[in-house]
């Protein structure tokens, strides 16, 4: 019961917390780098609400937790994708959501929601981006994030920042992390740690793009932000390759 009630309230600091809303200690993403990084939007007001990416010419990934309205209610803008001096940057209106059933909104187990978008005019930048399997994933990667300028405006930044991580495993995760608030085996996610760079809330439902440009988890959690040796948490996209591949039904990766 009392291991019950920590674990809850350990549950609720770790949503609530990391407030700084942007890619802790990233830099500036040059435009057309990675134009399938997406900042989704509320539709009314066009405020930044969390990342996504663009895995075909109809469909993105972001974080389950991330989409807990109506699909008319949210719009991918694509930032990245480089436009002429006064353009707007494309952006796609969503037609589905489509959440996976095991998401544990208590827990984040699988927190991974794929969205279905009303075709882009041009989508020559799109390169295949889901990995092959989820088989020896190690290494450096890069976490993406169109994360808020300043905390106490909430204006929200235009331009993608990207920042080095490491994935590190799930032992080593819950050495740092604790029992209660790393992920178990079967929840379906990873790790990830970097030298003064974390995803931040904001950042939710962000990439994160390992050798080959491989889109190999979407940001999820985290303790605190940036903090010396405390990993963020993830979706593996790796673990989820099949129901992602039923779901967009093979027609592209
Ligand atoms: C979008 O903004 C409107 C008006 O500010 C608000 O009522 C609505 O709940 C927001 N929707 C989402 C998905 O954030
Ligand atoms: C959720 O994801 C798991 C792991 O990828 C998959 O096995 C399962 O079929 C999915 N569940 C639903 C109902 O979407």
């Amino acid at each position: 019961m009392k291991a019950c009630l920590i674990a809850f309230l350990y549950m609720c600091l770790l949503i609530k917390c990391g407030r700084v809303k942007r890619v802790i200690g990233g830099t500036a993403v040059e435009c057309g780098k990675q134009p399938d990084v997406a900042s989704l939007r509320n539709s009314s007001n066009l405020k930044h609400l969390c990342g996504a990416t663009v895995i075909s010419p109809r469909f993105a990934l972001t974080a389950a937790h991330c989409v807990t309205s109506k699909a008319d209610e949210y719009v991918l803008k694509l930032n990245n994708v480089c436009v002429k001096d006064h353009d707007i940057a494309p952006s796609a209106t969503i037609l589905e959501i489509i959440i996976n059933q095991s998401y544990d909104p208590v827990t984040r187990a699988h927190d991974i929601a794929i969205l279905r978008f009303a075709v882009l005019d041009d989508i020559t930048w799109l390169k295949h981006t889901l990995p092959r399997s989820s088989f020896g994933l190690s290494g450096e990667c890069a976490v993406y994030g169109y994360g808020y300028r300043d905390v106490r405006t909430k204006e929200t930044s235009e331009i993608l920042l990207a920042g080095t991580l490491r994935i590190i495993s799930l032992d080593e995760c819950e050495r740092r992390l604790g029992p209660f608030v790393t992920p178990k085996y079967d929840h379906g996610m990873l790790c990830a740690t970097g030298d003064g760079i974390d995803a931040c809330q904001g950042d939710s439902g962000s990439p994160l793009i390992c050798a080959g440009g491989t889109v190999e988890g979407i940001s999820s959690y985290g303790m605190s932000c940036a903090v010396p040796g405390i990993p963020g948490v993830y979706t593996s996209v790796g673990f989820h390759l099949e129901w992602i591949r039923k779901v967009i039904k093979d027609e592209w990766n």
